[in-house]
């Protein structure tokens, strides 16, 4: 026995193959060359529009033509896609008489060559379309990795790990002046860069240091740093650990440094360990010694990147 034995008998109604004289083709679909040219059309300023913005966006142009190729050419992408399914798709309402609701082996048949035959009349007729609307969204997904390029910045090379500071840097402050063995009072303290480089922007973010003169004379902040503090006079990097403020405030009489940002605190005594806050690690400490002129000298550069950690970051 075959599945059409135990078919209840009823009115065979084979289903329609959709052509262009389906009665819910439009007007406009039956003789489609118009429209079809119109909606290509718009697809081909979209796609010249869309190039442009790539074209813009490469070389710099302005702002407010960025957005207007980008704006226009992204609005008529949709618009002749919208187009399309108004004027040249089949329209409803699709109405079905109801009847016995399992169809015949016939009937499924039936519904699937219709459905390759729709498919042949409603897409692939419309080659020209679909391809114009495929290349009007390809260059747009091209120009738009354009950005996410570029944006990203030079390559930071070595830059995260070196500062301007080398061995016999003469500390200076934001004017130039060089620092002396008695410019500060214990107490007292001052942001420094090194000589050649304070007047840098570029360099100051990375190089700008605070310079502390503790009570007691020469200080050993921990082992392995003896004679890094000459007479009170210890200096560790001004960028915070945690997100990279400016370590700016001094607590003098807790002998604290303090990050404004979110109140991390390192004690300048014991090589900028964090008492409090969210930073992970000390504030890398620079060896200071004096010239012949009793000038403040680095005697080696930060022996480990400044700043916030970062992902290949050796250092702790
Ligand atoms: S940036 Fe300094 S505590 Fe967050």
């Amino acid at each position: 026995m075959t599945d059409a034995d135990h078919e209840p008998s009823r009115t065979r109604v084979p289903m329609p193959i959709a052509t262009l004289n389906d009665p819910h083709m439009g007007d406009m679909a039956k003789n489609p060359g118009r429209v079809e040219a119109l909606i290509a059309l718009i697809f081909v300023v979209a796609i010249v529009l869309l190039a442009g913005f790539g074209a813009a966006y490469w070389q710099d142009w302005s702002p407010w033509i960025l957005g207007a190729t980008m704006g226009a050419g992204l609005f008529l992408l949709g618009f002749g896609l919208t187009a399309w399914g108004k004027y040249l798709m089949p329209q409803g309402p699709f109405v079905e008489e109801r009847h016995v609701l399992a169809g015949t082996s016939e009937e499924r048949e039936s519904l699937a060559a219709a459905l390759v035959e729709r498919s042949v009349v409603v897409v692939k007729r419309r080659k020209m379309l679909g391809g114009l609307f495929a290349m009007g969204s390809g260059i747009f997904g091209i120009v738009a990795i354009f950005p996410l390029l570029r944006s990203m910045g030079p390559v930071p090379g070595n830059t995260l790990e070196v500062t301007d500071w080398k061995k016999g840097s003469i500390l200076v402050d934001s004017n130039g002046r060089a620092v002396h063995r008695d410019t500060l009072v214990p107490g007292g303290t001052m942001t420094v860069f090194p000589r050649g480089f304070q007047n840098n922007i570029q360099a100051q973010s990375q190089d700008q240091t605070i310079l502390v003169r503790v009570t007691g004379g020469d200080l050993t902040t921990k082992k392995g740093r003896e004679g890094w503090a000459p007479e009170g006079y210890v200096a560790y990097s001004k960028m915070c650990t945690h997100l990279g403020c400016p370590v700016g405030l001094y607590e003098q009489q807790l002998e604290l440094l303090v990050c404004p940002c979110h109140q991390s605190m390192f004690n300048v005594r014991n090589g900028a360990q964090p008492q409090f806050g969210p930073a992970p690690r000390p504030l890398p400490q620079l060896p200071l010694g004096f010239n012949s002129e009793g000038y403040l000298i680095a005697t080696a550069p930060y022996d480990q990147a400044v700043g916030p950690g970062f992902t290949e970051r050796t250092t702790t």
